[in-house]
């Protein structure tokens, strides 16, 4: 296994942020994992296990060990009349492992197509589009203790999975390096069309299939969110704030074009991107930063932005919405 000193960092995050990390390793295997973890150089030092880094912003260099577990074998593990489980490793890139499925007819993530990131990551803040999450397939998750370097596997309820949230993001929060994630998939696919968008995009279409939902998803998306190739971004940097739901059903009686969506137990989520919108930022630049023109819940990074920078975009946009709307907003990245 290649181990780097010093390593550039831009390529490693898809808002292309410079950073740099003092160690950095792609374990292929839970044996390479555990002999990095063991390796006396990196004894107390800091360790932070990333995927793809389409949920990271880096504000400074990381001074301690990177770690991008590279575990990409899928193995059907059980088989039913109605469903398959797929073990999958942490590192393969997760719209591969939608493909994977929508190819052979198996149901269930094709609503989550085209999501930037890895498998191994997907649990952690419980990936979420169109109606579907990843907890919605989940059968259990497995991970190596980064403390006694012990394996775990967890079934889906001890994930404790919410909105964005997970075990992963909580109690088990840095303290974990995911290597196997096992879901169930359904031989007979029911389609969820239920978002709006996705129902107008089906809208011609005769009986959709899971390839149609995924086409369809995929067009929106690249229709709405910028590519990371293109434009640094990360998605989503903010979580819709989830408000009780007299709060939500207010608002909207003043706002008639604000769209509330239902969350648990008197709950309702408002769009972060509507605040964001009402609040004018919507399509503005700032230096090197921005809020991008089609999806107002996306911060963009152009050449020669900072972290620095994108912290203090995303600070006023937060002080902001608060003071127009008292509701307060969450990044959905993670800050390094
Ligand atoms: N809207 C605006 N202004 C905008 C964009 C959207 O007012 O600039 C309003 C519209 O009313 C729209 C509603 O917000 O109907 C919802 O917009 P959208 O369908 O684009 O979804 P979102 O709530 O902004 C969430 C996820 C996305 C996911 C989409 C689709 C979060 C934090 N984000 O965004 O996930 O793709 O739903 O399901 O929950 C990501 O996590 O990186 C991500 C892109």
């Amino acid at each position: 296994m290649m181990i780097t000193e010093n390593k550039e960092l831009n390529k490693l995050n898809t808002l292309g942020l410079k950073a740099k990390a003092r160690w950095y390793a792609q374990p292929a295997d839970v044996t390479s994992i555990k002999s990095l973890l063991s390796d006396t150089r990196f004894k107390g030092m800091q360790i932070l296990v990333t995927g793809s880094g389409s949920n990271l912003l880096y504000s400074k260099d990381f001074n301690g060990l990177l770690i991008r577990p590279d575990i990409t074998s899928i193995t059907v593990t059980g088989e039913d009349e109605n469903s398959v489980y797929l073990r999958a490793g942490a590192g393969i890139n997760w719209d591969t492992f939608v493909a994977y499925c929508v190819d052979r007819g198996w149901g269930g993530v094709e609503n989550l197509s085209h999501i930037p990131g890895c498998v191994g990551a997907s649990p952690v803040q419980n990936i979420g589009a169109y109606g579907s999450e990843v907890a919605d397939t989940v059968v259990c998750v497995e991970y190596i203790d980064l403390e006694t370097h012990t394996d775990h596997s967890i079934s889906k309820n001890e994930c404790r999975f919410g909105y964005r949230d997970s075990i992963f993001k909580r109690e088990l929060k840095s303290k974990t390096i995911i290597t196997y994630v096992t879901f169930c998939l359904s031989k007979f696919p029911v389609i969820n069309a239920n978002y709006s968008d996705v129902a107008t995009e089906l809208s011609g279409i005769n009986k959709p299939g899971l390839n149609d939902v995924r086409k369809a998803i995929i067009d929106i998306r690249k229709r709405k969110l910028p590519d990371p190739e293109v434009i640094g971004n990360a998605g989503s940097f903010f979580k819709n704030p989830v408000v009780p739901e007299n709060m939500a059903i207010s608002l909207q009686n003043e706002n008639p074009t604000l769209k509330i969506f239902p969350a648990p137990s008197g709950f309702s989520k408002i769009p972060a991107a509507w605040l964001i919108e009402q609040c004018g930022y919507k399509g503005k630049r700032f230096g090197n930063v921005g809020v991008h023109p089609n999806q107002a819940l996306v911060l963009v990074a152009y050449e020669g932005a900072t972290g620095e920078e994108l912290i203090n975009l995303a600070h006023s946009i937060q002080n902001s919405v608060f003071d127009k709307f008292k509701i307060e907003i969450e990044p959905e990245v993670n800050i390094v």
